[in-house]
């Protein structure tokens, strides 16, 4: 299902042609082609391995393509690292964070306000306050991020990520472990994120948190995009079955 702009159509805010990643033989990405427009959710799902989250890289900058091309608004950005790409507002979240363990909550999202978003001063903090609360981090604001549980690193790396004033936003497996009430708080955490106008591409196994923000879904299996389109339509495709979820839905279904 893939997308060809007409003439005079607005450029998709990111569109990836032919996407190779190798390492030595190892192709983890092997001609991925991916197309989100503006105020678009997409989710992202798909066995360990399959290449996700070295799609987040490639669209992010944070490592070189070994073919393909990335264009953002249809600006070719094969040249911007993951810095000079939050400029031009496309920013990721780690799924094994990384937050500077020794600062603060607050101290780590005000470095994003002003090293990712440009700010300074009295704007920069706003912008930080603003984030933690949209992430439900004000409770824990002032603790160094060294001494924060999983879930609340996960919700800095949100958090953070959100203080560079996005406009896509990439999350990579922010909701697993999740209880209930914590996933529902998630979700509407993405949705108010989402009103706001910034476009989400949410890699997560939690299909079920996945699919109340999400009204694409994407699958990958062994570096390749098996399947695109409605989430209902992609999680009864025999293909993304037989790859990803398995027997027990076919019982299930
Ligand atoms: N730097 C690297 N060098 C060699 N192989 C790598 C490197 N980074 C990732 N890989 C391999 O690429 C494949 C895809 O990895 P990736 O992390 O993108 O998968 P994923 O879909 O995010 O999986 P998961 O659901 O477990 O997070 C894996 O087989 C992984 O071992
Ligand atoms: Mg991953």
């Amino acid at each position: 299902m893939t997308e060809v702009s007409g003439h005079g159509a607005v450029a998709p805010l990111i569109e990836a042609r032919g996407i190779v990643v190798a390492y030595g033989a190892l192709r983890v990405l092997d001609g991925v082609g991916l197309v989100v427009r503006e105020g678009e959710a997409v989710g992202v799902v798909g066995p360990n391995g399959a290449g996700k989250t070295t799609l987040l890289a490639a669209l992010s900058g944070s490592l070189r393509l070994s073919a393909g091309t990335v264009r953002v608004r249809g600006r070719d950005v094969g040249r911007l690292d993951a810095a000079g790409r939050c400029a031009l507002g496309v920013v990721r979240t780690h799924q094994v964070p990384r937050p500077f363990g020794g600062m603060t909550v607050l101290e780590n999202v005000l470095t994003a306000a002003m090293h990712g978003g440009g700010l300074r001063g009295a704007a920069a903090g706003e912008r930080s306050l603003e984030a933690i609360a949209l992430c439900g981090m004000r409770a824990v604001a002032n603790r160094r991020a060294e001494s924060l549980g999983l879930l609340d690193r996960k919700r800095l790396e949100l958090t953070r990520a959100l203080a560079t004033d996005p406009a896509l936003l990439l999350l990579d497996e922010i909701g697993g472990g999740l209880t209930d009430g914590e996933a529902a708080e998630l979700v509407g955490t993405i949705r108010t994120i989402r009103a706001r106008g910034i476009t989400i591409v949410w890699i997560e196994h939690i299909v079920h948190v996945l699919v109340q923000v999400a009204e694409r879904l994407v699958c990958m299996d062994g570096g390749r995009i098996i399947a695109d389109g409605p989430p209902d339509a992609v999680l009864s495709d025999a293909v993304v079955i037989d790859a990803y979820l398995g027997a027990g839905v076919h019982e299930r279904a």
